[in-house]
């Protein structure tokens, strides 16, 4: 079970800003990487098109090698595409030198699920060294990283190496050097990915404080649904290359449509179901036996009378196996696991809880 994140929902109402104001655009954008080895070319990314507006949060999510990593490289220029633009910020990133791209890395920064800090530097010192290389002077270096550090609670350590800290004060540190040039944009490749779940939610509490009071932008990629489900308001589901579902978060998992979105959310259920019907549960309907499902609760929602009904007027008795209340992007969310018998009774069940309640439904497998 998550608690709410103490930092996401602002009192006053979000003046939201017009469409057209993405601060990152992708235009139609596809990436292939060359064969090698004897082996054939990489699409990694397919026609991909994608907006981010400016003071959001955007998480893409997808499994290993769907081509995140290459989504998030084309947009400080590491990578270039194959075909289409990427626009960040009014400039087409796509088509700059590398001299023109060393420039606009200032304001698209970037932070690494092994943090990538020196390890022969202090935190301070790996704070400064953006600042060095853009040509600061000494005095405004050393205000700024007090600043910095201050900023992500770490001035205790300015004088610790990389070894000596945590995981998640490494990942502080990579989050200060960051925000050293006063970026625009702030990317995040799989950031929590080596984190406890502890250091996780306090890193993304960190990351949500920072888009908030410095109005910075961030895309964020992961393979974890929990991350999306605490700090994003939009996503996008990347699945081979290609977006394979896009919108607000709490509209995409509490219905997704796409098989891969399905899959993410009902690992999460999966973790809450009691193990020994995991180990039992069979792909195929049996005999006399009970059928899995997962139902979604949207929003605050009273469970018994869903069960209660479906006993009254379907004469379906369904038993709840496990049950969890969670929160997506602020919204209260529930999914309830229940067994129902196999059979004709599993399509009433289902159709009955969609006409009547419009609840959201999943069969998540079969138990003898
Ligand atoms: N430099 C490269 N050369 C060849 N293939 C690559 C290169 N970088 C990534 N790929 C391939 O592109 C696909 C997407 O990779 P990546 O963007 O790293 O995915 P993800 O970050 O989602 O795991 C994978 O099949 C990967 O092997
Ligand atoms: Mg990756």
């Amino acid at each position: 079970m998550n608690a709410p994140l103490t930092l996401s929902e602002p009192i006053a109402p979000i003046a939201f800003e017009p469409e057209d104001d993405a601060i990152i655009r992708f235009e139609s954008v596809s990436k292939r990487f060359p064969a090698r080895n004897g082996q054939p070319f990489v699409a990694a990314l397919h026609e991909v098109d994608l907006s981010v507006s400016r003071g959001s949060i955007l998480g893409v999510i997808g499994r290993s090698g769907a081509g995140k990593s290459t989504l998030i490289r084309l947009v400080n220029g590491l990578e270039r595409p194959s075909a289409g633009r990427v626009v960040v910020d009014g400039l087409e990133i796509s088509s700059k030198s590398e001299a023109e791209l060393r420039a606009a890395r200032r304001s698209i920064s970037m932070i690494f699920q092994h943090f990538n800090l020196l390890s022969s530097r202090t935190a301070a010192e790996n704070v400064a060294l953006p600042l060095e290389v853009a040509g600061a002077d000494g005095a405004a270096i050393r205000r700024r990283v007090e600043e910095l550090l201050d900023l992500v609670g770490l001035s205790d350590k300015r004088d610790r190496y990389p070894a000596e800290l945590s995981g998640g004060q490494k990942q502080r540190v990579g989050i200060a050097r960051a925000l050293a040039t006063n970026p625009k944009v702030l990317l995040s490749d799989e950031a929590t990915s080596a984190l406890d779940p502890e250091t996780t939610r306090s890193i993304l509490e960190l990351l949500a404080r920072i888009n908030r009071e410095l109005d910075l932008t961030i895309l964020l990629i992961t393979h974890e649904m929990s991350v999306i489900r605490s700090i994003a308001r939009e996503v996008a589901v990347l699945d081979a290359g290609r977006i394979v579902e896009q919108g607000d978060v709490f509209d995409i998992f509490t219905r997704p449509r796409h098989p891969v979105t399905r899959s993410f959310l009902s690992e999460e259920t999966g973790r809450a179901l009691p193990p020994s019907l995991v180990k039992h549960l069979l792909p195929k309907p049996v005999p006399g036996g009970q059928t899995v499902l997962r139902i979604a609760f949207r929003g605050a929602f009273a469970t018994e009378p869903v069960i209660a009904r479906l006993a009254r007027d379907e004469a379906i008795e369904a038993n709840i196996v496990a049950g969890t209340v969670d929160e997506i992007a602020g919204r209260p969310f529930g999914a309830l696991v229940v067994t129902v018998p196999s059979g004709p009774e599993t399509e009433r069940a289902l159709n009955f809880l969609h006409s009547e309640f419009g609840l959201g439904t999943e069969v998540l497998g079969h138990v003898a």
